[in-house]
């Protein structure tokens, strides 16, 4: 999802709404976990499904891009006691948070970008804010997926390397500079978290797109960065994040098919160090039905049966009328062979200070679309396995 968001002062609350078609086409503990857990703990693929915590299963998450900025321990604990008793057991983050310049208002940023240097912020207002995400989730028995950097310029993203290393969003992939600092970036994070069983999966990016590139731009740059990150851990998985765009299986011919995000599903899937693949569903900013959107879950599926890993629908949302749509989805994700979770965007919760960001997209806790979409949707899934 790209989200135009402003990121507030103490309470961290975020706005944000929808992108339009135009875009979218756009406590500190270090001592997480011991290995002898992460032995246990650490979630793998079991074939064409995930097995979390020894069990090989469907399962049911969401996304909170915000839940690593937030200030208060008790919203980040609030928020996995709700996941936790209501059955969602992933959650993907941002793992990222990049600024030019260090925010004048003291809200958290994780990486400093300027004049050609990267600083990772691993203060209070920085790394120490996800810290906490990991150790609260790893309390709570939720699974994280970790993101390291946005192709939007929601907080900052590849445009906040292009501020300051130059370049473009297309050759940022082939930038050196970029890269060497997108690879520290990455280094810093994964090894403060690489013995966390809360660790779902490592993410290259969120919503990766080199529009009008060749394919191999992107599969070069997936290529050689996931193999990066499991020379760092090979016991994580690896996933790219993108939004499943470029797939001749079952294509219609309409743009999410297509390759001009410089994107082949197939092709990225074939990569030996990326676990799973990722694809979203935004019938409304993509232009198409809500309907088709079975059609690009079942047409991802079977490209995963075919490549024999398992397909995470990894974000999915419509601004209106969330149950009557959005639980069709689920019921042809739970029954398609080879998509093996889903994680609605996005999840919403009653904090401290208030309501959580709402982008039209959100299911906020407790309301009918969050018993529709999360407690029946789950109890589907339990009486499906
Ligand atoms: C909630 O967390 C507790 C403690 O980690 C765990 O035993 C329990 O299985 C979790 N519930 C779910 C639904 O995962
Ligand atoms: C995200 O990718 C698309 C396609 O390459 C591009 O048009 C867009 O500008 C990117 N976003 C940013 C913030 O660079
Ligand atoms: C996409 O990748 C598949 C598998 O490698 C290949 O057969 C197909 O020709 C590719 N298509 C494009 C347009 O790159």
């Amino acid at each position: 999802m790209k989200i135009l968001a402003i990121l507030s002062l103490a309470t961290c609350f975020i706005s944000a709404q929808a992108a339009p078609y135009t875009q979218r086409v756009a406590v500190t503990t270090n001592a997480l976990a011991s290995g002898d857990a992460i032995a246990s703990g650490v979630a793998t693929t079991n074939g064409l499904k995930f097995e979390i915590d020894g069990e090989t299963s469907y399962f049911a998450g969401s996304n909170s891009y915000w839940i690593g900025f937030l200030t208060n321990n008790d919203d980040v604990d609030l928020v996995f006691d709700h996941m936790n008793e209501s059955g969602l057991r992933i959650l993907r983050v941002w793992g990222f948070n990049d600024v030019n310049t260090v925010p004048s208002d003291g809200s958290v940023y994780y990486q400093l970008l300027k004049d050609g240097t990267a600083t990772v912020n691993t203060g209070a207002d920085g790394l120490q804010r996800l810290d906490y995400v990991v150790a609260s989730a790893e309390a709570r028995n939720v699974k994280l997926i970790i993101n390291f950097v946005n192709n939007w310029s929601d907080y900052g993203g590849m445009a906040a390397y292009v501020n300051a290393f130059g370049g473009s969003q297309t050759s940022w992939y082939t930038n050196t500079a970029a890269q060497t600092a997108y690879r520290a970036y990455i280094k810093a994070v994964v090894s403060r978290y690489i013995d966390s069983p809360a660790v779902f999966a490592w993410e290259l990016a969120n919503e990766p797109r080199c529009n009008g590139c060749d394919v191999s731009v992107l599969y070069n740059w997936i290529q050689s960065t996931s193999a990066y990150v499991k020379s760092l851990d090979p016991k994580h998985m690896v996933t790219i994040g993108d939004e499943g765009f470029g797939l001749d299986i079952q294509s219609d011919g309409s743009y999410p098919y297509s390759y001009a995000e410089g994107l082949n599903f197939t092709m990225n899937l074939g990569i030996e160090t990326i676990d799973f693949a990722t694809f979203h569903l935004y019938p409304q900013s993509w232009r198409t039905t809500n309907d088709w959107g079975n059609g690009w879950v079942t047409s991802h599926g079977a490209a995963c049966v075919a490549a024999g890993k398992p397909c995470l629908f990894e974000e999915y949302g419509v601004t209106s009328d969330h149950c009557a749509i959005e639980a069709q989805w689920q019921k042809t994700s739970l029954d398609t062979t080879g998509v093996a979770a889903d994680l609605y965007w996005q999840y919403g919760d009653t904090l401290s200070g208030g309501k959580s960001a709402d982008d039209g997209h959100t299911i906020y806790y407790g309301t009918s679309d969050f018993t529709c979409l999360v407690t029946d949707h789950v109890a589907a899934i339990n009486s499906s396995t």
